[in-house]
């Protein structure tokens, strides 16, 4: 299979990282809008005309699937991206909701969702947990959490700050910490010792394995897939932070 995956920049190659994990695709083309980011700050319309546009740049491929690793657009504009696609799309949301809903035995569960702005006001996460039965759920936005992964900042004294500003009227820790921005998984480490071991962590790119897995029963393994990146701007930089983050010579 040969698969597309769009994120609005480098945050979706937290999804990448998860499906080289576990080998699912022969072949990936990575598209960020490096240009654009951050989309989280954005309106609703802008961020579905973004979406249409990433797909005519997919146009260019002959591809079998393309993923949102993005939780804004998924958030936002899968039906209009549907409309203008040929091959199917899904998003992270949705594989994120199903993860939880896995992961959760308990329906009283205390869930902390966070992610951009965008994703918040759009109560995406909160209508398909509660379809799910959860009723326990907090969000809130912590989109400065973005500009810092772009910045490859990932642990240290500003971060600590940020956690103050955006945790600290949160007395007790929530039983699962929704990280519904592809940007955090890079915070993960430092999100996980914030809130302790008891904390489970939902990762959009381990939700969409499972997702994919369960739904497309993929079944082959891909020991060499070839990977191809493509920024709209400044490529050759996020193709350096692919490689880092990858572990690709
Ligand atoms: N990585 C994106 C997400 O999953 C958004 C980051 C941004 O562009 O604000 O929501």
């Amino acid at each position: 299979m040969k698969i597309g995956v769009f994120d609005s920049g480098i945050g979706g190659l937290s999804v990448v990282k998860s499906m080289l994990e576990h080998s699912l695709f022969e072949e990936i083309i990575y598209y960020g809008d490096t240009a654009r980011v951050p989309y989280g700050t954005k309106d609703k319309n802008t961020i579905i005309r973004y979406g249409i546009e990433a797909i005519e740049f997919f146009k260019n491929f002959e591809l079998d699937l393309i993923i949102v690793a993005c939780n804004t657009v998924s958030a936002y504009a899968l039906n209009e991206m549907r409309e203008s696609s040929k091959c199917p799309i899904i998003g992270v949301v949705e594989a994120g909701i199903l993860a939880c809903n896995n992961s959760l035995k308990n329906k009283n569960s205390n869930i902390l969702i966070i992610a951009t702005k965008a994703t918040i006001n759009s109560n995406a996460y909160e209508i398909g947990l509660k379809n799910k039965g959860f009723k326990n759920l907090d969000a809130k936005a912590t989109s400065l959490f973005v500009p810092l992964v772009e910045e490859e900042i990932f642990s240290g004294a500003i971060l600590n700050e940020m956690f103050k500003h955006y945790f600290s009227d949160i007395k007790q820790s929530p039983d699962a910490l929704i990280l519904g921005c592809t940007h955090f998984p890079l915070l993960k480490d430092e999100l996980q010792s914030y809130f302790g071991k008891g904390t489970k962590l939902i990762h959009s790119g381990e939700a969409i394995v499972e997702q994919l897995q369960s739904k497309f029963k993929l079944t082959l393994k891909y020991k060499n897939p070839k990977l191809k990146f493509f920024a709209s701007e400044n490529p050759d930089a996020l193709k350096d932070i692919a490689n880092i983050w990858l572990n690709i010579n």
